[in-house]
């Protein structure tokens, strides 16, 4: 996430990542690219990564002005082409201008590439994924990367090489395609040893991406459990909703309105807000199908998933059951604020993914309309920068 004078950086990692996709996009409806885990591979094994120009803006800045600097070349060598007397000035300008323009240091802007690196996954975040997801990792990986992720599995100690934390940054890093790519052919450390093993015969496609849904889920629910905020951003997951019992639809079906989950289990003891707001889509969800079927007013999870949603809404909000919690989605699906059992109301520091990261110590003050300076400080600043440096 950033302030809102990065949005010239923000515009410029969107065109490096849309340019190359549209450029593997192109190769492929050419029959030039071939094809890894059923989508275009990416047939070279360098990228150009927008991470590293968040962390060093002067080269981002050097980016910018090659890019001008090419432009412009582009522009020069169009008119030589139909304009004769410019060919000789373009003759002698062109080289100069490749020379005097401020490329950017080569190891900054390229990183090292798979095949898979632009892939994107197909899962949509959902409930089912993530729980999927949660069954595989418990039978695969629990084992080196512990039951938190964060590598002190039962076998991490007998290894050379100690499992990383996959509960910190790492996986808003890595683009997904490069994860899958990891998951399934392994990691290698330098002499060639194999460190995280392959496990492309043991498991599908689609089982690696719930693998990479779940592990994001996880890693969102532990790191606002230890540190109190969402420091990465985490979308919200989609599962099937049916309002005033009419037939489902899936929750990322209201994408462009901000949503809100209001997580009761089946004996409220306390008088139940009302749960009315023109300004969210309003969701409730129960642990258990039993408990849903109970109330058929206003929007509920789906009995079907019920059960799945609790446990996965548990999981990104980094508590055993998330009873009594309410959790809101901005606009564009991201999980940006909670409210915990027990809380009278909202004020704008429950914003728990959000740019200035520091909560502020003063303001505790009760607000007449803590939801509303919530959803204004929410909407003042959007979620930008998420993995490697690909922007949402
Ligand atoms: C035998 C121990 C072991 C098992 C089992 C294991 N891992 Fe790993 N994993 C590692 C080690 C060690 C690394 C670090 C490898 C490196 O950086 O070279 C790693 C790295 C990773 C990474 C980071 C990849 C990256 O891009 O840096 C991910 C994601 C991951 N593992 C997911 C999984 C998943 C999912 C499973 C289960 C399907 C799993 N691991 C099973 C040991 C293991």
């Amino acid at each position: 996430m950033t302030g809102a004078d990065d949005g010239w950086l923000n515009a410029l990692i969107g065109l490096l990542q849309g340019a190359q996709v549209a450029l593997l996009q192109a190769l492929a409806a050419l029959g030039l690219a071939g094809t890894s885990h059923g989508q275009p591979a990416w047939p070279w094994a360098l990228k150009l990564s927008g991470e590293n120009l968040l962390i060093d803006l002067g080269q981002a800045r050097r980016l910018v002005g090659s890019l001008a600097v090419v432009a412009l070349v582009v522009v020069l060598l169009l008119l030589a082409g139909v304009w004769r007397r410019a060919r000789v000035g373009a003759l002698v300008a062109v080289p100069l201008m490749l020379l005097a323009a401020p490329w950017p240091d080569a190891r900054v802007v390229w990183v090292a590439a798979t095949p898979a690196s632009f892939h994107r996954s197909p899962t949509g975040f959902t409930v089912q994924s993530i729980a999927q997801g949660r069954t595989l990792y418990a039978q695969h990986c629990v084992g080196c990367h512990g039951a938190d992720g964060r590598g002190q599995g039962a076998w991490a100690d007998a290894r050379s090489m100690s499992p990383p934390n996959l509960a910190g940054p790492l996986l808003w890093r890595r683009a997904d395609g490069d994860l899958l790519w990891h998951v399934m052919r392994g990691m290698r450390a330098r002499d060639g040893a194999l460190t995280m093993p392959a496990f492309g015969e043991r498991l599908r496609d689609d089982e690696a991406w719930a693998l990479i849904d779940f592990m994001k889920a996880q890693a969102a629910g532990e790191t606002l459990r230890v540190t109190g905020i969402w420091a990465l951003p985490a979308a919200l997951p989609d599962v099937a909703v049916r309002c005033d019992g009419q037939s489902p639809r899936r929750l990322a079906s209201w994408r462009g309105q901000r949503v809100r989950i209001v997580a009761q289990d089946d004996a409220p003891v306390e008088p139940q807000a009302p749960l009315e707001d023109p300004r969210l889509v309003t969701v409730r969800l129960a642990p258990s199908a039993q408990a849903v079927s109970r109330d058929g007013a206003g929007c509920v999870v789906d009995a079907s998933e019920a059960a799945d949603a609790w446990s996965v809404f548990a999981l990104v909000s980094g508590t055993p059951s998330p009873a009594g919690t309410t959790l809101i989605a901005d606009r564009d699906g991201w999980l940006r604020a909670r409210s915990q059992p027990g809380q009278a109301g909202w004020s704008d520091d429950d914003l728990l993914c959000r740019t200035d990261t520091a909560p502020r110590a003063v303001q505790t003050a009760v607000v007449a309309d803590g939801l509303g300076a919530l959803i204004a400080r929410m909407d003042a600043q959007p979620v930008r920068y998420v993995k490697g440096g690909f922007v949402h």
